[in-house]
């Protein structure tokens, strides 16, 4: 498989096809697809829960990476599990039993992630590298698209690669991906990229489907070209 994988965000795509954006996208070249889970509560904004993810579910095979912005988290694992989840990922700063949430989500048959808001210190996972499959540094605050790249939060990912060692632990990265942000993403470790708006957005005069093949090629090309020369 190349790498970085390229994660395209829904929360950036058209809610009202929501199932044929999923198709589109995957057409396009989505290796997964990200769907960001937000209540309003611990983020600023709401978006969709575990019946639209049902929803969506057939319309591809493609893994779901789904990112949980809810606290509290723990009454709902199982509910985006029997949704169709293949990867949940919990927010460290919404529990505060995080090993038990990863515990729990492994029980439930699926991929275990957390995701560090960006003044979140990469030590909240030393004592969890052996129960978790995914570490999503956020590299913006949580809650909308179209942030702009907190550049502060590249250190954080070189020591988080450098703590995950010869596991086979994902370290993504979420918000403000483009190109030339994914690319020192990419140089500092990562290995997955959520996009939102650099993927659903226009390519030049390129819209929909032809957009969407462009802007995703563009984003994993510039990524490959950081990790050719990080090699
Ligand atoms: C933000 C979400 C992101 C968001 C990324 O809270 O977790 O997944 O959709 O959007 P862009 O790529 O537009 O920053
Ligand atoms: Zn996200």
């Amino acid at each position: 498989m190349t790498f970085p994988l390229i994660a395209p965000s829904m929360l950036a795509s058209d809610f009202s096809r929501l199932g044929e954006e999923v198709r589109d996208v995957v057409s396009a070249g989505a290796d997964w697809i990200h769907l960001d889970v937000m209540d309003g509560h611990f983020v600023p904004n709401i978006t969709f829960g575990p019946d639209v993810i049902k929803a969506i579910r057939p319309h591809t095979d493609k893994v779901f990476d789904v990112h949980l912005m809810i606290s509290p988290v723990e009454p709902y694992l199982e509910a985006f599990a029997k949704a169709g989840a293949d990867i949940i990922t919990v927010q460290a700063e919404a529990t505060d039993h995080l090993d038990r949430c990863l515990q729990v989500i492994r029980s439930l048959g699926k991929k275990a992630g957390v995701a560090l808001n960006p003044a979140t210190p990469e030590s909240v996972v030393q004592y969890i590298l052996d129960k978790v499959d995914l570490i999503l540094p956020m590299t913006v605050n949580p809650g909308f698209g179209g942030q702009a790249f907190i550049a502060d939060v590249l250190p954080k990912v070189e020591r988080l690669r450098a703590m995950i060692g010869d596991r086979p632990i994902h370290l993504e990265i979420d918000g403000g991906v483009n190109p030339e942000t994914g690319a020192r993403c990419v140089a500092a470790g990562a290995d997955v990229l959520v996009a939102g708006s650099a993927v659903f957005k226009p390519s030049g005069n390129l819209s929909g489907i032809e957009g969407y093949r462009a802007n995703i090629a563009a984003i994993r090309a510039a990524g490959a070209r950081a990790q050719a020369k990080a090699a």
